[in-house]
Formats: structure tokens, sequence, C-alpha cells
């Protein structure tokens, strides 16, 4: 059977990663994050101090992200280190919002990213994979939910991990991020044409993972 390359962009905090997760174990496919990259740069970056454009270009060639499996899960690695544990806050989220501006870093990622895709077989989520990294990508899946119900499954993650945000708080990084995103210079957040909208502001995860495994079985069954 022919595989192919799926395409999973849209805002922060509206379940890509979960959605492309499940779907990478139903078709067998190799799931990549490529968020968790931007963010081992903004790690990078913050254990370093840089903070210049041109110190955090220079250090490109000494950054090597990879990833790995562990207990089923995948990791991402920052010069052979697991820094999974130190990717998901707020502040690396932000900082890698920012390193994400400069096309430069931009450019180092999407080449490794397309090196990924080569064999096809493969789940990508981010923010510019149906456009930049795989424009022809058979399958491009653009997620999407109002900036409310994403702020309040961020918020409910943080007070499950034992946080005490403010709601408000949250909201307002939602806006501010979704600003970010769609407004840089380089390969802001927008809709491929060729691809289909998921709003799931108001669908359980179950019912979206049968909206989204309908497109692509619809998908490969064109393609046969
Ligand atoms: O999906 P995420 O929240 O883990 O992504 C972190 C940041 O990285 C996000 O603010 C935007 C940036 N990013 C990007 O610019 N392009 C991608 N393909 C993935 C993420």
């Amino acid at each position: 059977m022919n595989k192919i390359i799926v395409a999973i962009d849209g805002y922060s905090s509206c379940g890509k990663s979960t959605i492309a997760k499940a779907l990478a174990k139903h078709a067998g496919y190799t799931y990549v994050d490529t968020g968790a990259m931007y963010r081992a740069i903004g790690l990078y970056t913050l254990r370093h101090r840089l903070t210049a454009e041109k110190d955090i270009i220079a250090a490109l060639p000494q950054i090597e992200i990879g990833f790995i499996r562990v207990d089923d899960v995948q990791h991402v690695t920052l010069n052979g280190e697991d820094v999974e544990p130190f990717i998901r806050t707020l502040e690396v989220g932000n900082r890698a919002s920012e390193i994400s501006q400069i096309k430069e870093v931009r450019a180092f990622l999407v080449a490794q990213q397309q090196r990924m895709g080569e064999a096809k077989g493969i789940v990508m989520d981010g923010r510019d994979i149906g456009t930049v990294v795989f424009p022809d990508a058979e399958l491009k899946l653009f997620l999407t939910a109002s900036p409310e119900v994403r702020a309040q499954r961020r918020y409910d993650e943080l007070v499950a991990k034992g946080g005490t945000p403010r709601y408000a708080d949250v909201l307002a990084d939602v806006n501010d991020r979704d600003y970010r995103d769609t407004h840089r210079a380089e390969s802001p957040l927008r809709q491929a044409e060729d691809a289909v909208v998921v709003d799931n502001s108001h669908m359980t995860p179950d019912e979206q993972m049968k909206v989204i495994i309908a497109l692509f079985e619809e998908k490969l069954a064109q393609l046969e």
C-alpha cells in the first residue's frame, strides 16, 4: 500500500500532537513533533544565554536535534541529551516562538524535517508543514479551536500538573502566541489552500479521531 505524508498544522494548544500521535499509531507511521524541535533550540539558547539573533545563528552548527523512543513515547534530544523533561514549560514555549521567527533557524529545521519525510509514512505536526515543509503532502489538516476553548484546555493541564495559573493569564498567553505565530515575517502560520479544516472546539477527542481517520482512509482509497 502507498505510504503518504500527513501534514498537520494549527494554532498552539489545539490538540495537534495528540491527534497526530494517534493517527501515526493507527497508520503505523512515524510521528514527528516539529514544535519540540523549535523548543529544543529555544532551550539551548536559554541555557547558553543567547539572545542576539546573530549569536543564535552562529550557534546552529553546534546544535543537533534528534528523537528517541522512551517507553514507547517520542522524546526530543538536544546534542544527545533527552531534553523532553525541560521543554514543555511556558518559558521554553515562549522562547521557541521567538527563535522560530529567525529565518536561518527555520531553514535549519525545515531541511532536517524534509529529510525525515523522504521515505513518506510520516505524520508531522507544526505550523508550516503543509505550506513550507511538505507543500506536496497528500493529506493536509488544519486544526483549530476557539482561543477560549484552547485556554481552558491548557489551564486544566496546568492545574492537573499541580500549578495554580490564572485563566486570564493563560488566555492572554494563547492570544499572544497566536498573534506571533500568524504575524511573523518568516513562514507565518496559515492554512494551506488544499488543507482540510477541522474545528475541534465542540468535539470530544474520540469524535475528532473518527473524523481524522476517515479523512486519512478516504485519501488512501483515492490514491489506490
Ligand atoms: O507546537 P508547540 O507549541 O510545541 O511549538 C512551539 C513554538 O514553535 C510555537 O510557538 C511556534 C514554533 N513552531 C514553528 O514556528 N513551526 C513549527 N513547525 C512548529 C513550531
